[in-house]
């Protein structure tokens, strides 16, 4: 076996697999997004929801995580976490935000950017209540983002939240719900041959109507 580290400079990949036309892409991004989606989901990637969600705090400074994607509609797109956590305040003092997803076994990447709010409190308490119960009870014991002495700390926590909801009744906790974020750009991106990538982008107008243009890559 060659344990020996690979050269960083010589790792790179051709991309063969697809190509990306206006045509296919449509009129509509949303419904693009969910053709792509749908086919990333049956190839079978594993956690084809996950997204690096970028926010930018009060002070300037970006900052990116992974969170799941949860729902699409004609509205955007939605996910769930602490509403008092890092990403939580950096979007209170700033409501521009990125989503970025990567499906590599598809050579395909899309951008989205736009602007975010809270989801409707009452579809909030529909999907806490669809979650497991270790994950609602893990929702109330997780200060999410603050710093901890020990992990000691998260478990009593949680053992004291056991202890509190021991009727198996979880409530949503109020710092903790939806995020939806309304898409002004979508990008779509296939890998080609010889770095010749495909780019197609669609820009929100303020009329509520796409427009579609290509990039060069
Ligand atoms: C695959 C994966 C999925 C994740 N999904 C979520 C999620 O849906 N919601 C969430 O709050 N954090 C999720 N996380 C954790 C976040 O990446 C992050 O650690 C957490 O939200 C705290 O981020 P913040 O301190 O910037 O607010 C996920 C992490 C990974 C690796």
């Amino acid at each position: 076996m060659n344990d020996q580290p690979r050269n960083l400079a010589d790792i790179r990949m051709d991309y063969m697999l697809a190509a990306l036309d206006e045509q296919t892409a449509g009129a509509d991004p949303i419904s693009f997004f969910d053709k792509w989606f749908i086919e990333a989901d049956t190839s079978g990637i594993s956690e084809v929801n996950a997204m690096t969600l970028a926010t930018v705090g009060a002070e300037g400074t970006p900052h990116a995580r992974i969170v799941l994607l949860k729902g699409i509609d004609e509205r955007g797109f939605s996910f769930f976490t602490n509403y008092q956590s890092h990403k939580g305040n950096q979007i209170d003092a700033n409501p521009n935000v990125a989503l970025l997803f990567f499906w590599k076994e598809l050579e395909r990447q899309v951008r989205i950017e736009g602007t975010i709010s809270k989801l409707p409190p009452q579809e909030s308490d529909e999907y806490f209540q669809s979650r497991p119960a270790g994950s609602r009870l893990g929702a109330w014991s997780s200060p999410q983002s603050r710093v901890i002495e020990t992990r000691q700390v998260l478990d009593a926590n949680y053992a004291q939240y056991q202890q509190q909801f021991a009727d198996g009744n979880i409530p949503r906790p109020p710092h903790w719900g939806g995020y939806i974020v309304s898409p002004t750009r979508i990008e779509f991106w296939q890998g080609r041959s010889s770095r010749m990538h495909d780019r197609i982008l669609f820009t929100r107008l303020s009329d509520g109507t796409w427009q579609r243009s290509r990039l060069a890559p």
